[in-house]
């Protein structure tokens, strides 16, 4: 298992990753699959293989940073779509509608989303569908956060459309994010077109990384759910904390293991950013995600309780002081 493998990936890993798509749509086979060097390499295997010059790109604002770029590396052209505090980062359909042009090629959603952690109920993902088959979209389905969701499970848009690719990865549901593994689950006949693409930004997936994949597949369940518990766990514990915290409005996350408060302070996020992370406290800037995502800060719980409660501490002694200058 040292040598290279097959540009798609393992027979034997494919057959696994369709197994688990044909819950959703049981026509589901290796066929459709393509393993990746990550869920960012299918990404840019997607905007390479789908979007031309001219073309435009529903993409979601505050979003992952690497979808405008994507779609502008191509010659295409983002079109960002509002997720607010007050539609609880949910998408809105009449926005959609308006931004819409015969141009659009795709529309770009991400459910659990980071930054907001907002997940798409099946109602959203099934209106969303609809609307991308009206307008003859591909929907792009970043879906990487998938397993980590703290009510119901999150819905994927595989089955729910025929023009679909979903982007996943195993960084974060096998926590082996330095190990560069994902995959792609396109229809049957575009995904000879994405592994052309794909074939030739890596050639093939690593294939002692695809073996220890399989053994996370097939023995890691358990440590998936315990590391779903514990998220659960930091996730109650950073609301709590920021819903005390001065100056700050939180949506709680349902999904991936991110929040996204906003702040009323005079400043601009980099500023707080800055701030916090000369006392110790690493956060991001909400607007790397996008203009609607200035007044706000990401924070990540893939950290300690203890680290944690250290690190809102820090954020908390800042808003005091914020809130006593004003
Ligand atoms: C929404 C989203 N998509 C894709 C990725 C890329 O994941 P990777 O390249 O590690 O598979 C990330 C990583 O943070 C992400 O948050």
């Amino acid at each position: 298992m040292n040598h290279y493998g097959p540009s798609a990936g393992l027979s034997a890993l494919r057959e696994k990753i369709a197994e688990r798509y044909q819950e959703k749509s049981p026509a589901t086979s290796r066929d459709n699959v393509i393993v990746t060097g990550s869920g960012s390499e299918g990404l840019m295997t997607v905007a390479l293989t789908l979007y031309d010059p001219g073309d435009e790109v529903l993409v979601p604002n505050p979003g992952f940073v690497l979808y405008s770029p994507h779609a502008r590396l191509v010659g295409a052209s983002p079109v960002p779509y509002s997720l607010t505090a007050k539609r609880r980062y949910l998408p809105d359909l009449d926005e959609l509608e308006r931004l819409v042009t015969p141009r659009t090629r795709a529309l770009v959603v991400n459910s659990p989303s980071n930054p907001t952690g907002a997940v798409l109920s099946k109602s959203d993902v099934d209106r969303l569908s609809a609307f991308a088959d009206r307008h003859g979209l591909t929907i792009v389905s970043d879906e990487v956060y998938e397993e980590i969701v703290y009510g119901p499970r999150a819905t994927s848009f595989w089955g729910r459309s025929d023009r679909v690719v979903v982007v996943n990865s195993f960084s974060k549901t096998l926590a082996m994010t330095g190990w560069r593994i994902g995959f792609l689950v396109a229809p049957r006949a575009l995904a000879p077109e994405l592994n052309k693409v794909h074939y030739h930004i890596l050639a093939c997936p690593s294939t002692p990384v695809q073996v220890a994949v399989l053994a996370g597949l097939t023995h890691g369940d358990g440590t998936l759910r315990a590391m779903v518990r514990e998220f659960r766990a930091r996730r109650s514990l950073v609301t709590r904390l920021l819903t005390r915290t001065p100056g700050l409005e939180v949506v709680p996350p349902a999904g991936a293991f991110y929040v996204f408060p906003r702040f009323s302070w005079n400043r601009s996020s980099q500023e707080v950013a800055t701030a916090l992370l000369r006392r110790g406290l690493i956060t991001t800037p909400g607007d790397a995600f996008g203009s609607l995502g200035a007044s706000h800060l990401r924070l990540s719980f893939a950290a300690s309780r203890e680290n944690l409660r250290r690190g809102l501490a820090i954020l908390q002694q800042y808003a005091t002081e914020e809130a006593s200058a004003e």
